[in-house]
């Protein structure tokens, strides 16, 4: 089905989301705040809009894809006539309040809105495994579904706006967590010591493979999270805690930061002090959820 969609910011992101629509074969109408940025996509069918209210007339579905959410409100703001009826679907990164008030300013304007955020860069637009993230209406989201596919994998997490903000900021930090520990590792072995220095390169070879077993953790301790049951099985807290303060030593031979360590450490002797030693690594979500700093 050939939809007609509106993209409103042409940045990296809202070009290549344009792009994306284009080749799917959906008519695209395309407006940026600055002109000259549409570059090839009108040359491959796009039509370009002068004011951001002649490009909505020209879609309804209106894919919004700005630097803030403030830009949002500037451009939307003086079209809430115009918009009423369409589905506007607001990909621009920001908080879970500023999505929650972007979606009373839509409901009290009888707009259908999600809110959505893109666990890609621009490269991996239009990828079917690329990560969208939606929250809002289910029903809203699933008249539109079809239309997002053209983007990668559009998910729906739940009725509540602001879900989709809340899971990008974990999803993230995730990733943060993971690089920083994995160049902790790169620069542990990568130092000077016996077995002399490791390119990251070979280092990354074998921590790749490990992801597998970090992640079926993940996998195996979630229902711990979610049930408040620890079980530490054959690996407890206290089994966590030794080798941790090997990682912390090894770390100290090399003349690597401590910082790592150090936070594992933290919260791990916590944990035990609290006589949980034998419980799963998971409980330290506890001690996450409830920071005494
Ligand atoms: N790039 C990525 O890898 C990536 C990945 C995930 C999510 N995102 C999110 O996607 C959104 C867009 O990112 P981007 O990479 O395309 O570049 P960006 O620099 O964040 O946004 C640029 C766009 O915002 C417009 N804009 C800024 N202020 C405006 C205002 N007051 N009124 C109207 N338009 C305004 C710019 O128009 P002008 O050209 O006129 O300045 C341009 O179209 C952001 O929220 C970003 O966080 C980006």
């Amino acid at each position: 089905m050939r939809a007609k969609v509106t993209v409103l910011g042409l940045g990296p992101m809202g070009a290549a989301l344009a792009g994306a629509f284009v080749d799917a074969g959906h008519r695209t109408t395309v407006w940026n705040r600055s002109p000259g940025k549409a570059g090839d996509l009108t040359a491959r069918g796009a039509a370009e809009s002068a004011s951001a209210a002649e490009a909505v007339a020209g879609g309804t579905l209106v894919v919004v894809c700005l630097a803030t959410y403030e830009a949002v409100h500037e451009v939307l703001g003086p079209l809430a006539g115009a918009l009423t009826g369409r589905t506007v679907v607001n990909l621009t990164s920001g908080s879970p309040p500023q999505a929650h008030t972007a979606a009373g300013w839509a409901e009290s304007r009888a707009v259908d809105y999600l809110d959505g955020v893109i666990m890609a860069t621009p490269a991996g637009i239009g990828d079917p495994d690329s990560l969208l993230l939606f929250s809002g209406p289910r029903a809203v989201f699933d008249r539109v579904r079809g239309t997002l596919t053209a983007l990668g994998d559009p998910v729906h997490l739940g009725a509540d706006t602001a879900l989709s903000s809340v899971y990008d900021t974990a999803l993230l930090g995730l990733m943060w967590g993971t690089l920083t520990g994995w160049l902790h590792g790169v620069a542990l072995i990568g130092a000077d010591g016996p077995g002399g220095r490791v390119t990251a390169t070979a280092y990354t070879d074998v921590a790749d493979r490990w992801m597998r077993t970090v992640r079926a953790f993940m996998r195996a301790y979630a229902p711990h999270v979610d049930s408040g049951d620890y079980p530490g099985g054959e690996f407890t807290l206290r089994l966590h805690a030794m080798t941790i303060d090997i990682l912390a030593h090894a770390s100290q031979l090399r003349g690597v930061s401590q910082a790592l360590p150090e936070l594992f450490r933290d919260l791990t002797g916590r944990a035990i002090a609290d006589g949980h030693g034998d419980d799963s690594y998971a409980r330290l979500v506890e001690y996450l959820r409830s920071d005494p700093a």
